[in-house]
This record gives C-alpha cells, sequence and structure tokens, in this order.
C-alpha cells in the first residue's frame, strides 16, 4: 500500500479513539475530544480512559480493547512514558492510524529519542502509521474535522499547510482567517518519527482540494526522499525552512528534535526541485495566495500602474531587483494609453495616472497594459493621497481579474496608506485576489508566479519529451 492509502484513515477516518480523553476541561484530551464534537464529525467516536464511565455524555471505554468496532484513527493524549502501552493496545486492536499528541520524545534528549524509536517501532510492527508525536494534531475545515487541541478552525480554501511546530501552526492559522486565506488542510506534523514532509506531499498532491502546498519545516530527516517526492509533486511547494543561522538552529534541536543542517544545502536542493521559498510567515501566505488563485506568469516582463509616480518607481525598482523586467510599451499600447491619461503624465511603464485617477482610468489602462504582448503580469498600486478614490481602484482591480481571466496573465494589487484604505482593499482579500501592502510583497509574489511559470514549462517539456520517446 503507498502511504497515500495509508494516510487516508488517518485524515479521513470512519472512527476516532481519543485514548486520554479527559474529564477536565483544563486538560488536552478533554479539548481534544470537545474539539471533534464541536465541528460535528460524523463518523464514531470512542473516548479511552480507564478512570471514568462518562464524558461530555459520551460513554467510555477503558481501553481500545473495549471498543467492539474497528477503529480507523486514534489520537494520543496521555503522558509519554504511558505512550508505548497504549499503541501497543492500538496495535493489537488493529488501529490504522495514530496521532501521538504528546510531548517527551526526541525533542528532550537522549531518554525521549529511545522512547520515540519505541513508539516507532510499535507503530511499524502493528502496520500503523504514525504523526507526531509532539504535534497539536490537525484541523480539516473541508471535512469539518478538528482533530486539534486548540481552538478555532480555518476557512476553508485551497492551500494546504504542515507545520513542524504546533504552536506557529496555530498562529498561521489565526493569521491566515484574519487575511481572508482559506486553507483546505492543516497538519502539524511535529517530531516526524514516522509521517514526515514528503508523505505529506504525496498525499496532498492527491488530495483534490489542495491548489498548493505550504510549509513550515525545521529540519528533514530523509533528504533523498524529501526530493523526489517534491519532485513528483504536479502542485507548488511554497517552504519556509527555519534554522537557517546557528541561533536558529540550536533552538530547532530542542524544539522538534531536528536537525537543522547546511541552509545553502537546503537552498540548493529547494531550487532543484522548484520548491519557493518564504522567509516569514507573511512572505508564506502572500506566496501561497497568488499561486492559488492567480494563474503563473508566463514570462517575467511586468507592466506598473499607480496613482502616484513614487510608488510606481519603487515598485519598478523593487521588480528588478528581485529579477523581474519592467518593459517598455509597444507603440499601439502607448498610443492607445494616451486618450486616458491626462496630458502632464507620459504613456509608459511604470504608468502613472495621477492621483485623480477615477474607476474607469484604472480600468482602461489596466485592460491596454495587459493586452500589451510585451507584458506577462501587472501589479496596480493605489496611494491613498488626498484626492484618491481608493473604491474606485479596488472596483477597477476586481473587473480586470474577472474580465481579464482568458488572458491568463496574473493581476496584483499594491497599496500604501493607513487603517482606511486596508479596509477599502479588504474586498480584495475577500474575492481571493492577491493585495500587498508594500512594493516588495507585490514584486515578491509576482516573482514567485514567474518561477511556477516556469516550473509548468519544464513539467510540460519532460511531459512532452517522454511522449515523443514513447
Ligand atoms: N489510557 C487512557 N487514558 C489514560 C491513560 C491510559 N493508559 N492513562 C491516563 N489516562 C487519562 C488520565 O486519567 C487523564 O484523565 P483525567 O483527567 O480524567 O484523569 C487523561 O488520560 C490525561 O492524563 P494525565 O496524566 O492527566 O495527563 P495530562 O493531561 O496532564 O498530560 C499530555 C498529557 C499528553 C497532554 C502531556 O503529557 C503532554 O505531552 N503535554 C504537551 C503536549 C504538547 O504540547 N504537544 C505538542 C503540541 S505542538
Amino acid at each position: 500500500m503507498g502511504s497515500v492509502e495509508e494516510l487516508r484513515p488517518i485524515f479521513s477516518p470512519k472512527s476516532i479513539a481519543v485514548i486520554g480523553a479527559s474529564r477536565s476541561p483544563m486538560k488536552i484530551g478533554y479539548e481534544i475530544l470537545q474539539n471533534i464534537l464541536v465541528q460535528g464529525y460524523t463518523g464514531k467516536i470512542y473516548p479511552i480512559n480507564p478512570e471514568v464511565p462518562e464524558i461530555m455524555g459520551l460513554k467510555v471505554q477503558p481501553s481500545v480493547l473495549a471498543v467492539k468496532d474497528d477503529i480507523d484513527l486514534a489520537i494520543i493524549a496521555v503522558p509519554a512514558e504511558a505512550v508505548p502501552k497504549v499503541m501497543m493496545e492500538c496495535a493489537k486492536k488493529k488501529v490504522k492510524g495514530v496521532i501521538v499528541i504528546s510531548s517527551g520524545f526526541a525533542e528532550t534528549g537522549e531518554k525521549g529519542r529511545l522512547l520515540e524509536e519505541e513508539i516507532l517501532q510499535i507503530a511499524r510492527k502493528g502496520n500503523m502509521r504514525l504523526i507526531g508525536p509532539n504535534t497539536l494534531g490537525y484541523k480539516d475545515p473541508i471535512d469539518n474535522l478538528d482533530a486539534a487541541f486548540v481552538f478555532g478552525m480555518p476557512r476553508p480554501g485551497e492551500i494546504a499547510l504542515i507545520s513542524q511546530s504546533g504552536a506557529l501552526c496555530i498562529g498561521m492559522v489565526y493569521y491566515a482567517n484574519g487575511e481572508y486565506i482559506g486553507l483546505s488542510r492543516v497538519i502539524s506534523i511535529g517530531n516526524k518519527a514516522d509521517v514526515d514532509d514528503a508523505d505529506l506531499i504525496d498525499y496532498l498532491d492527491q488530495d483534490p482540494a489542495t491548489k498548493v502546498i505550504a510549509m513550515y519545516i525545521e529540519g528533514i530527516k530523509d533528504g533523498k526522499k524529501f526530493l523526489d517526492a517534491a519532485r513528483r509533486c504536479q502542485k507548488p511547494i511554497v517552504v519556509i525552512k527555519a534554522g537557517r543561522t546557528p541561533a536558529g538552529s540550536a533552538a530547532a534541536s530542542t524544539h522538534t528534535g531536528s536537525l537543522s543542517g547546511s541552509d545553502i544545502v537546503y537552498d540548493s536542493a529547494f531550487r532543484q526541485v522548484h520548491i519557493q521559498r518564504a522567509y516569514d510567515v507573511i512572505e508564506l501566505f502572500d506566496f501561497a495566495r497568488a499561486l492559488a488563485y492567480q494563474p503563473p506568469a508566463l514570462g517575467g516582463r511586468v507592466g506598473i500602474i499607480s496613482n502616484g509616480g513614487g510608488a510606481g518607481i519603487m515598485t519598478a525598482d523593487w521588480c528588478e531587483s528581485v529579477g523581474l523586467k519592467v518593459p517598455n510599451l509597444t507603440k499601439k499600447t502607448i498610443d492607445a494609453l494616451r486618450p486616458h491619461l491626462p496630458s502632464i503624465t507620459s504613456a509608459r511603464n511604470p504608468l502613472d495616472v495621477t492621483g485623480d485617477a477615477r474607476f474607469h482610468r484604472y480600468h482602461a489602462t489596466g485592460s491596454i497594459m495587459l493586452s500589451d504582448p510585451n507584458i506577462d503580469s501587472l501589479i496596480m498600486v493605489c496611494v491613498h493621497a488626498g484626492i484618491a478614490r481608493p473604491r474606485e481602484f479596488v472596483g477597477a482591480v476586481i473587473k480586470l481579474v474577472g474580465d481579464k481571466r482568458n488572458l491568463k496573465k496574473p493581476i496584483v494589487a499594491c497599496w500604501v496608506g493607513g487603517p482606511e484604505i486596508d479596509e477599502v482593499v479588504q474586498e480584495l482579500r475577500v474575492k481571493n485576489i492577491p493585495v500587498y501592502s508594500s512594493a516588495s510583497r507585490a514584486a515578491k509574489a509576482v516573482k514567485c508566479l514567474y518561477e511556477e511559470g516556469h516550473r509548468l514549462e519544464l513539467i510540460g517539456k519532460k511531459k512532452q519529451a517522454r511522449e515523443n520517446h514513447s
């Protein structure tokens, strides 16, 4: 059985046992059971605790061995030293997969490492896949299953999130919610004793709900397995690889027991398999949203429209400094733009549509620019100057994205101003149109779409070569 089939009982379980389900609302085992119930899980739930007959109205069994039906998934939240015993019971019961929430394993030193090895061997002998230990669990907003111990669900969407850090994982979910970024599956992967990033890449590549895979990684144990999975993956992958510096690397070894390794090696390996690297949470989601909701750029030539000259220049600088081009426009485009511009401005790229631009000027110039054969993508910028009309800017961007879908050229928006304009551009976020609060963020997102275009071109060429060969 491949890892995709092996992981299905964990991520689409027909029945779940919560081992260490607690009667105390302050404990993690209580919270996990509560979260499963809150989201309205429709499969069978078996709380397991030898000390108590009933929790939240559910009958409690003393052990999984007392459960008559089959169990797909066991979520384990008992102290680390009690985990081997309950896992042996799971193996005896032929549970298909386990998530070990408990900490106290490889991240704590040699004794914990041996304990982790012991539970891995129990999982292997029992034919159970194991997520964790030292994990938060997972949250699935598509199938409404909250198998994690912190309250709160992501908005449903098309970006899968895998995180080696549990706390950061939840922080990222809340951040994404605030930005109206929807997620498909959120998986806290913990110490990766068994199921690792490569298994999850394979699994999510086959997941119809997922378009983009976003990851937070501290260390990878089996580099070859990881690179093979990334190379096979048809979907774009964006990664934060933390522990880049000596200080970060030392912290990672006590956090999840990871060896961070040489950052130069990671960097070149990621490049080889076209993984895009993000350097913080904001960048991870900037890239993931652009990849999920805009077409890839088929070339690196960017058109820029702004209502403020300075913002246009800064955006041009950022585009060129990340390796994009801000090309001259064709004569046909220049002639078409002129009637829409005030006499004080010239028809060029970056284009300054001036502070008094209204909906029609933004929309008409954007439309003309996108039709230029020298332009592969468009950045629309709005500066909240005194006479600016950000609402009309937002309307123009929405209409352009809708009308020009067939051109397959990405459009991203960018703004400069305060809370008032941030509130207005929220409409773009709600509609999943990438919108960024700085020129550097917008330029890097377009670069990411250009890299994705390049990746797809190479995949296409390889496929073509294989077909020609056969
Ligand atoms: N089978 C089933 N239930 C058992 C059990 C067993 N063999 N042994 C104990 N239990 C029950 C306990 O009776 C208790 O229930 P109660 O509160 O109703 O009495 C419950 O399981 C929990 O056991 P307890 O000993 O109280 O542990 P705890 O809740 O204080 O801590 C962990 C357990 C797993 C939460 C804790 O050890 C831990 O690892 N915390 C950190 C988790 C974490 O941060 N993970 C990583 C996130 S990124």
